[in-house]
């Protein structure tokens, strides 16, 4: 039996390794469980081809010399967090006008480098809510090959929206003839988009359904798209086996999306009580990035966020979060989804604090990230909590996070798909 040291350890892969023969065995830890939020004291977690094939106090009798032992005294142990709602190619200090400079390689350049900061997080799976391009899909496959290393990544593709609306690009004059990949308009136009979208490998369907904020001449409660569109595009992803996001601060479009059965509404901000109780009777996920208000006002000036936007983020922040401890108190389903790629790529642990502040107990806000969205991306058979037959994307913290939920802004421990990428457990 090899007892390997931390310093060992320090050798960790770079990106997922090609072949996955070995036995792992996690020994020793304080295991989450977070569907009953307990702690499971000082138990061994044995992982083998990718997957968790045993929980128990001690296996280190199921152990052999060629396997590996990892010592996980004094952690603890949760399952592979996930966030609903980034863009892995989107950078914080590149806001406004200054994207228009940015060309679709160099932004798949900065989502590799993304791609590995959200991982190092211990953030294991991502929902990647529109990028230009397919450049998600790229992601996803280098990623799901080994070459780089990085989070499952859920793509969109190209976000859907009308011309003009949120999910279109209003920067530059008529004259330019700018327009995002994913504008379509009218019912069909709408179903080809999807269609084409799944042609080009998207995995979830994310589209614009009222204005927004970082946009140009959008208005936050304005409905974009009718009920008519909005209804052919879930019904053709619903057809295709696809989930559908929603984009909708806006009451009248967050209604209107319920209505028309999106599987999440994100942002969610200006959702009314009738809208949340919709969501609650129909189970549709509410993924509200709650934190990403405090970067918009403290540093988008200076990343080149548009005056207009930070004006309207003055109207939204704040009600937003009223609105989440609404939400949160009526029972609704919430995603932990946060605009990672607005706010700095990383740093997707730190909304943990806001959940709680607003209402959530720290289990809620850690289910969130793990069971909860897992449900939401239809793949609770594989990930979200730390059990037999699940894959081992497994992540663990010094500290206690249910006594501190901030120990996930720092993570020390991170595997995913049974290979480690992280072990600062030691330090
Ligand atoms: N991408 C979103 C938009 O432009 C960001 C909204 C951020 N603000 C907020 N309070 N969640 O609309």
């Amino acid at each position: 039996m090899i007892v390997r040291t931390l310093a060992a350890l320090a050798v960790l892969s770079t990106a997922a390794p090609a072949a996955l023969a070995e036995r792992i065995l996690l020994q020793g830890g304080d295991v989450l469980d977070v569907r009953d939020g307990r702690i499971l004291s000082s138990t061994d977690v044995l992982v083998e081809d990718g997957r968790i094939v045993g929980i128990d106090g001690d296996l280190s009798g199921d152990v052999t010399a060629d396997d590996t032992i990892i010592d996980m005294t004094g952690a603890t142990l949760l399952p592979g967090l996930s966030d609903s709602h980034v863009h892995l190619t989107g950078r914080s200090d590149i806001h406004g006008f200054r994207r228009l400079a940015v060309s679709l390689p160099r932004s798949t350049v900065s989502g590799v480098a993304n791609a590995e900061k959200t991982l190092r997080a211990g953030f294991t799976t991502v929902r990647n809510l529109g990028a230009p391009g397919f450049a998600d899909v790229a992601l996803r496959d280098a990623i799901n090959d080994g070459e780089i290393p990085g989070p499952r990544v859920i793509p969109a593709g190209r976000s859907i929206g009308i011309t003009g609306g949120h999910c279109d690009s209003n920067l530059l004059p008529f004259e330019y003839r700018d327009q995002s990949g994913g504008v379509a308009d009218g019912p069909w136009a709408v179903r080809a988009k999807v269609r084409e979208n799944v042609k080009y490998g998207a995995e979830v369907i994310k589209f614009c359904g009222t204005g927004g904020v970082l946009s140009k001449g959008t208005r936050i409660g304005a409905q974009q798209f009718t009920l008519e569109e909005m209804s052919a595009i879930v019904d053709e992803a619903h057809l295709l086996g696809l989930k559908v996001a929603v984009h909708a601060h806006g009451t009248d479009g967050i209604n209107t999306a319920l209505e028309a059965g999106v599987d999440s509404v994100e942002h969610s901000s200006l959702i009314s009580d009738e809208g949340v109780q919709v969501a609650v009777e129909s189970g549709t996920f509410l993924s509200m990035d709650i934190y990403v208000s405090d970067f918009i006002l403290s540093e988008g000036e200076a990343a080149g966020i548009l005056p207009e936007s930070l004006d309207k983020e003055r109207q939204v922040g704040r009600a937003q979060r009223e609105r989440f401890q609404a939400a949160v108190e009526a029972g609704a389903k919430i995603a932990y989804g946060t605009d990672a790629g607005v706010y700095t790529h990383g740093l997707n642990g730190r909304q943990f604090a806001y959940m709680v502040q607003w209402g959530m107990t720290p289990i809620q806000a850690i289910r969130a990230s793990t069971i909860g969205n897992a449900e939401l991306f239809g793949l609770s058979d594989q990930i979200g909590e730390i059990a037999v037959g699940k894959n081992a994307d497994i992540i663990a913290v010094n500290g206690n996070p249910l006594n501190d939920v901030r120990e996930l802004e720092d993570v020390d421990f991170v595997m995913k798909d049974g290979s480690v990428f992280v072990n600062a457990l030691g330090e």
